[in-house]
Order: C-alpha cells, then sequence, then structure tokens
C-alpha cells in the first residue's frame, strides 16, 4: 500500500509539473510517468480523449499519452468497454476483478483490475484518465481519491490552457500561445 506521504508528495509533483507544462501533451505526459513510477501497482497510466464525431459519425474516444505496453484499444467507442461507460456517464468506475465485468475491453492479460475517471473541462466530460492494475482489487478509497484528484487537475489545466478538442498533434507551446489559439 503507497503511503500517505508518497501520495502527499506525488500530489505536489503533479501540481509542479502543471505549472511547468508547456502543452496539454507535456502535462499529461507528466502526470501518466508519474503515476505510473511512483505507484507500484499501477501498471498502465493513460489518457483516452473524446474525439467529435463529423459527418455524423459518433463521438469516439482516442489513446492520449500513457505509460505501459501499447493497447489493441487506440480507440474506443462510448458505448463500449469500462472506458466507454466511464465517459458517457461521467462517473468514476472502479472494477476489482475485470473478469467478472463483461464491458472489460482486454488490454494486457496480466491486468486483473482497472479505474476510469472522467476528466471535465467547463463542466463537460473531454476525455478520461484510465489506470490497469496487474493487482486485483488495486484501488481502494485512497486510489479513487488520488486518480479523481488528478483528472481534476487535468481538467482545471485544459480549461486554464484552452479546453479546445486534444488531437495529440501538438508540439510543445508557451502557455500564452496555447491560450491565444484557443480564443480563434
Ligand atoms: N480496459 C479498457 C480498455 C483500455 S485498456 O485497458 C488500456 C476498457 O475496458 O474500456
Amino acid at each position: 500500500m503507497s503511503s500517505l506521504r508518497n501520495i502527499d508528495e506525488l500530489k505536489k509533483g503533479l501540481e509542479s509539473a502543471a505549472r511547468a507544462a508547456g502543452s496539454r501533451k507535456q502535462f499529461m505526459e507528466a502526470v501518466a510517468r508519474q503515476l505510473h513510477d511512483r505507484m507500484l501497482k499501477y501498471n498502465w497510466v493513460g489518457f483516452y480523449m473524446i474525439e467529435k464525431g463529423s459527418n455524423g459519425q459518433p463521438d469516439m474516444l482516442v489513446l492520449g499519452p500513457f505509460v505501459g505496453s501499447m493497447t489493441p484499444h487506440s480507440r474506443i467507442a462510448l458505448n463500449q468497454g469500462i472506458c466507454g461507460a466511464a465517459a458517457s456517464s461521467g462517473k468514476t468506475i472502479v472494477v476489482h476483478d475485470v473478469k467478472s465485468d463483461p464491458r472489460y475491453l482486454a488490454c494486457s492479460a496480466e491486468t486483473k483490475s482497472e479505474i476510469v475517471v472522467p476528466i471535465f473541462a467547463k463542466g463537460t466530460v473531454v476525455g478520461e484518465l484510465d489506470i490497469d492494475s496487474h493487482f486485483r482489487a488495486a484501488f481502494q478509497h485512497e486510489d479513487i481519491a488520488l486518480v479523481e484528484y488528478c483528472a481534476a487537475l487535468v481538467g482545471r489545466f485544459l480549461e486554464k490552457f484552452g479546453a479546445r478538442e486534444y488531437t495529440g498533434k501538438e508540439g510543445t507551446k508557451t502557455a500564452a500561445a496555447i491560450s491565444s489559439s484557443s480564443k480563434r
């Protein structure tokens, strides 16, 4: 189990990453990296971001920054998987045993439990933070609080740096550049 001190240090590290990051991509990469490296049971940490459907196509979740093995699920429909359920309901979903949840889309044979927390910007779900563990029931109360804290931090960052759709294609920009481009 992770100590509260470790969690406090992690939160401080994330807050300083939020101050230092020059782009949304850079900040999300830092969040995924720090959660993965500091929390021993967090074996895959990544973001899925909502891509708005055009020409009558439905919205999709698209894989964003992540740390861990490549997943076969780089695009997930909102009516599929734990990820789709969390994004469409706007609620945190914790699955203690992925084998017992028929919604589960397998990413790695080693995954035993999963948490998905929606990310809100300006009151709308814009993406989610997804974490897989090789341990059953890895996500307990303090983990849920931590992951929700991280998702809220990313949501605030996205609001501040422009809540327009995340494409993953942006390079590193200054805060001022992002802020002005988001106003166009
Ligand atoms: N398990 C997820 C799919 C994403 S991978 O875990 C990275 C789901 O059921 O939606």
